[in-house]
């Protein structure tokens, strides 16, 4: 969301649009956000530039009257103190940070009985809004560009002695041209958190994108955390959603099952395994398991250093031989990924041709059978007429026998059977002789079934081929 858009109701104890801050260097424009040890406002400077600012605000042990902030029991005042020295701290450590894609911290003071940090103004949207509003901007040549600049952001924070502790999606801003800067480090609230009782209740963790070891009060931290945090992130930013939470996976393990994380390898085309792999490997539930510095992930998603490493024969560093074992091994990894990938696409595509081939078959041999059906019957027809045929013939010579019979009776004058020629069986005298023209019996049979019957074997032929 951009920052503007991003005001909601402003809670009563924030600092109204036109306070002035620092003698009036800056002054409050609106309000932005409020977390649980702080509220972030947007300013304008002296110079009239738009700026960030961020106030100490640890709202369960402070509270406002006026502009001042104090302590809300007397008891709580030295609390206070410790947190407003440790926010104060934490932001200078910040404003040594000089990196295109980490948010510039260039003012750090006092007003108020309280701390402030100025940042440089971000015109952009935060990532988890691209996410979910304008996913498209987000293709893998711009989600691998973006994963590398956000790593070598992280490895300048590491190099010095800084851990962010809140990579998230809504911690990134995005510019317009798909530039990432980190904003929102978290660590200084987790040190106010671990320097004081009030504050230790507060969570400062966030499902989805904390490792374990954050869910842990007193557990080691390490680079390795906010590698998971990116790695999450990227997980997110590649599938939609945070990768199972690190908290339950540690469960699962505990109890003895499988991890219920699902790898990215082998998953999305159109991402070497390598980029996949190494996303993987910083995402596993144990520090040590994970992959351990920036450098190492972007050495192992830089194709080029790890052709280099892989061509390296020898060397007589150990350190350097090793970390150069682990880019092969973690290189031979991404290709075997992508060998079983290949090949389970591969069985699968033949599996799918086979059944293809086995309907084509099973639709031929249904044809065929049918035809064989009406071959069978068309014979069948066939010798029917050929018998009808034969009765014909014999009935025409019987005919033609009584025929002879009855001109030989004529001639002999013997009287027809019948009383007079117009009552039953077809009459038999001369005249009704004439009346049926010669030939009519076979007249009556030609162009029936024998015809029909043989075109329709003919037909038939051509099936059973
Ligand atoms: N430097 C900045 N430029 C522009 N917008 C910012 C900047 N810093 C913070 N914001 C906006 O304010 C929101 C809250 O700030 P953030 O530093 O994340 O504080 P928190 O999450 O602790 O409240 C961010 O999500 C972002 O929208
Ligand atoms: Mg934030």
């Amino acid at each position: 969301m951009t920052a503007t858009l991003h005001v909601q109701g402003a809670p009563p104890d924030s600092l109204p649009p036109g306070t002035p801050l620092l003698q009036g260097q800056f002054i409050i424009d609106s309000f932005l956000n409020a977390g649980g040890f702080g509220i972030t406002y947007l300013a304008r400077n002296s110079l009239e530039r738009r700026v960030v600012l961020k106030e100490c605000y640890p709202s369960t042990m402070c509270c406002r009257s006026q502009a001042q902030v104090r302590a809300r029991t007397r008891g709580q005042q030295t609390e206070f103190d410790v947190v407003v020295r440790l926010f104060g701290e934490e932001a200078r450590r910040l404003a040594k940070l000089d990196h295109p894609n980490i948010v510039g911290v260039h003012d750090v003071f006092e007003d108020n009985g309280t701390a402030y940090m100025a940042l440089d103004y971000v015109e952009g949207r935060d990532l988890l809004d691209v996410i979910e509003t304008e996913p498209m901007r987000l293709e893998p040549a711009a989600i691998r560009a973006m994963t590398q600049k956000l790593l070598e952001a992280v490895a300048h924070v590491h190099s010095h002695d800084v851990l962010h502790r809140d990579i998230s999606p809504d911690n990134i801003l995005l510019d317009a041209e798909n530039g990432p800067i980190l904003i929102d480090f978290g660590a200084a609230r987790d040190t106010a958190r671990r320097a004081s009782r009030v504050l230790s209740a507060l969570q400062v963790v966030k499902d989805g994108y904390s490792p374990q070891e954050f869910y842990l009060a007193g557990a080691a931290q390490s680079p390795a955390g906010d590698l998971y945090s990116l790695a999450a992130t990227l997980y997110h930013v590649l599938t939609g959603e945070p990768p199972v939470y690190s908290h339950m996976r540690l469960a699962a393990l505990a109890e003895r099952k499988p991890d219920p994380y699902v790898p990215l390898a082998g998953r999305l085309p159109g991402y070497d395994g390598a980029f996949l792999v190494a996303i993987d490997k910083a995402l596993k539930v144990f520090a040590k398991d994970r992959l351990q510095s920036a450098e190492e992930w972007l050495e192992i998603i830089d194709v080029t250093a790890r052709r280099r490493a892989m061509t390296a024969q020898v060397t007589e560093d150990p350190a350097v031989a090793d970390r150069i074992r682990r880019l092969v091994e973690d290189t031979n990894a991404a290709v075997r990924i992508e060998q079983e990938r290949a090949a389970r696409e591969k069985a699968e595509k033949a599996r799918r041709e086979a059944e293809d081939a086995l309907a084509r078959e099973e639709a031929r041999e249904r044809r065929r059978a049918q035809a064989i059906w009406e071959a069978e019957e068309a014979e069948r027809a066939l010798r029917e007429t050929e018998e009808a045929e034969q009765r014909r013939i014999a009935a025409e010579a019987e005919v033609a026998r009584l025929e002879e019979e009855g001109v030989e009776g004529d001639e002999t004058g013997a009287a027809p059977h019948g009383d007079t020629a117009s009552e039953g069986p077809p009459a038999k005298g001369r005249a009704a002789r004439k009346a049926r023209s010669p030939g009519w019996f076979s007249r009556m049979w030609r162009g029936r079934r024998p015809v029909q019957s043989a075109e329709k074997i003919g037909q038939m032929e051509g099936y059973g081929a």
